[in-house]
């Protein structure tokens, strides 16, 4: 097939390389390649970290997503971390909230470990000493989904302009995958969630992801082995421009030094703000509209670097007439088009 792919995210550029791998002729445009969330993300792939009794569905697919990353990080030479989350409390209270995703993850048959404090030490010793208890995960994985945009962009070629709307009628099909700006008439699906992020470099960052709760501010630590550590992420829903703010910024910092006080002396060498796509349900859509020349791979939310290859599998799929995902089919979000009487 003919495939015009709209966006050079992660999405895009992972939605472009598979249909290429099976030999499709495939169009990626866009005018600001990898600038949008991916490009800070701090690349959990960490369905169990990341669950949530709200959307159930995301866990199922993220599941399914993480399966898929060994070989696909592998296929594109990036390595994976695979040291799993510990969850962090720090005061009582948090505990609750390590507590109740223990739970869930318990009913999906989920491996979680409880910790108490001194367990919690031996995981990782640079936790402070003042941390009420925590949970184990040692299913989740990490990846620099930098070296992960790098290797796509090996494999795949980006027009980098706006191509307008006449591009469609050289192509079989379009795939919609601009992120959080999706154009009419489905712009009205996704919505911008911003994120903030701070970049630290340590000469002894931790070994695994931290998830931490600190008396009611969630935090996430993802280590690199170059000893970058990714600080994140505030969750914002806004219609400003997507800049890092001195109270998102201070808050990320504060909880991240509260449950690692080594972090205090970190340089910091980047920090940022991004725009996530959310979506009505927090599910992905994935797949057909209405209009059969247009198929969508958007509205990823938090979850755009873990779901990225199996969301090219399924757009892929789609595409090679396989029936789409009921979970992430984007016309349960869309209204039939009228049909006029002759
Ligand atoms: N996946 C983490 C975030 O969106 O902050």
């Amino acid at each position: 097939m003919r495939v015009l792919v709209r966006g050079a995210g992660i999405i895009g550029l992972a939605v472009a390389e598979e249909l290429l791998l099976r030999g499709h002729r495939v169009r990626v445009v866009d005018p600001a390649p990898c600038s949008g969330a991916s490009g800070v993300a701090a690349g959990m792939l960490a369905p169990a970290a990341e669950a949530s009794w709200a959307a159930p569905g995301v866990l199922d697919l993220g599941l399914r997503g993480l399966a898929l990353w060994p070989g696909y990080a592998e296929r594109l030479g990036v390595p994976l971390a695979a040291a799993g989350t510990v969850l962090v409390a720090r005061d009582g209270r948090d505990l609750v909230e390590a507590r109740r995703q223990a739970a869930l993850l318990a009913e999906h048959g989920i491996e979680a470990v409880p910790l108490d404090p001194a367990a919690l030490a031996q995981v990782e010793p640079r936790l402070t000493s003042r941390a009420a208890g925590g949970v184990l995960l040692p299913g989740d994985r990490s990846v620099d989904p930098r070296a992960v945009l790098a290797a796509l962009l090996e494999r795949v070629e980006v027009d980098g302009v706006d191509a307008g709307v006449d591009a469609r009628v050289e192509h079989d099909v379009e795939v919609l995958a601009t992120g959080c700006s999706l154009r009419a008439p489905y712009s009205h699906l996704v919505r911008p969630v911003r994120g903030e992020a701070v970049r630290l470099r340590s000469d002894d960052p931790p070994s695994c992801v931290v998830r931490g709760w600190v008396f009611g501010e969630p935090v996430y630590l993802v280590p690199r082995a170059s000893g970058e550590v990714v600080v994140g992420a505030t969750v914002e829903e806004h219609d400003e421009p997507a800049v890092p703010t001195a109270g998102g910024v201070r808050r990320l910092l504060a909880a991240a030094t509260e449950l690692l006080p080594g972090l205090d002396r970190a340089a910091v060498v980047e920090v940022a703000a991004r725009d996530r796509p959310g979506s009505p349900d927090d599910l992905p859509l994935v797949g057909p509209t209405h209009d059969p020349g247009v198929v969508l791979a958007a509205g990823h939310f938090r979850h755009g670097v873990l779901l990225a290859p199996l969301t090219a599998l399924l757009v892929a799929d789609l595409l090679e007439g396989a029936d789409p995902d009921p979970l992430t089919d984007p016309r349960r979000l869309l209204e039939e088009p009228c049909t006029t009487r002759p």
